[in-house]
């Protein structure tokens, strides 16, 4: 694929009719989530959508943060998009119409601040917990594979995701405090792997935010696929400063710094992941 120019042009995704064209098989739906803040959940679903998307797949993203910050780093401003995430979940739009293509190479389901009133609207509905499975049900645009950029929260929004999705993969800095909380999402995910899902895998921890000259950073990652029982993906993401770079000009760090340590790092847990697409 060649390289894509970076671009501050937020106009400069596209509407896309998802009509006309026939879903040959189900994409693989994966959510990235874990309750904890800033552990590079968004990140890494940016990352890892551009580098399948670069290795030939067909990339959907969905944003499910009312913060829509995956939304914004890839070039969409969620202050004027006409419908988003939260119309699919509240029944005013299908998902094939709002989606938006991105210069990144991956469509979008773009989320806006009006998502923060959704968890409160589904509470009172039966089967709230399925709406998004039923959404991505009705896609007849034929993608992959599909990545749920989940909000820092174990609510209603993350349990659609756990819902839908075909496996779980848990972003999780290399620091002792980032376990917190693990515990708990993985007690969730057994109780939806009970009740809501019998079919969603737990792919493993990806490591983010790794210093690789850090020995208690070193430590954590030897330590941490042993205390949850879980295969740990590889290699881990290091931390660099152009992470930070990238969203302010709506493109992922593989466009931004295509040659950089977090960028191929992201390229291998990406080519890591397609045997099991
Ligand atoms: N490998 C990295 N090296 C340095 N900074 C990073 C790296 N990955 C992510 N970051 C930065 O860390 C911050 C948090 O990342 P991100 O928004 O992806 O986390 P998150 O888990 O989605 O957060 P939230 O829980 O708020 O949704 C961002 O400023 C991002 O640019
Ligand atoms: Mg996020």
């Amino acid at each position: 694929m060649p390289p894509r120019t970076p671009t501050s042009d937020r106009s400069t995704a596209t509407r896309r009719s998802a009509k006309g064209t026939t879903r040959d098989s189900g994409p693989t739906t994966i959510a990235l989530a874990n309750q904890k803040g800033g552990v590079a959940k968004t990140t890494s679903v940016a990352s890892i959508g551009a580098a399948l998307a670069e290795l030939g797949r067909r990339v959907l993203l969905v944003d499910l943060d009312p913060q829509a910050c995956l939304t914004f780093s890839l070039g969409v401003d969620p202050d004027t998009v006409e419908s988003s995430i939260h119309d699919v979940l509240t029944g005013r739009a299908e998902i094939g119409d709002v989606i938006v293509t991105c210069e990144e190479g991956v469509d979008l389901v773009p989320s806006t601040i009006d998502l923060a009133g959704a968890e409160a609207m589904l509470l009172p509905r039966p089967g709230r917990e399925y709406v998004l499975r039923s959404a991505l049900e009705g896609l007849d645009t034929a993608y992959d594979v599909v990545l749920l950029d989940c909000s820092p929260s174990l609510g209603v929004l993350t349990l659609n995701a756990l819902t839908a999705a075909d496996a779980l993969i848990i972003p999780m800095p290399c620091e002792m405090l980032s376990h917190r909380g693990v515990g708990q999402l993985l007690d969730t995910v057994a109780d939806v792997q009970k009740i809501l899902n019998r079919d969603l895998e737990v792919w493993g921890i990806l490591p983010t935010l790794f210093d690789g000259r850090s020995n208690h950073a070193r430590e954590v990652l030897a330590d941490v696929g042993e205390r949850y029982d879980l295969p740990v993906l590889e290699p881990p993401i290091p931390k660099t400063v152009r992470f930070a770079e990238a969203p302010a000009v709506g493109r992922s760090i593989l466009a931004t710094a295509r040659t950089s340590k977090g960028a191929q790092a992201y390229r291998d847990v990406a080519t890591s992941l397609l045997a099991r697409l």
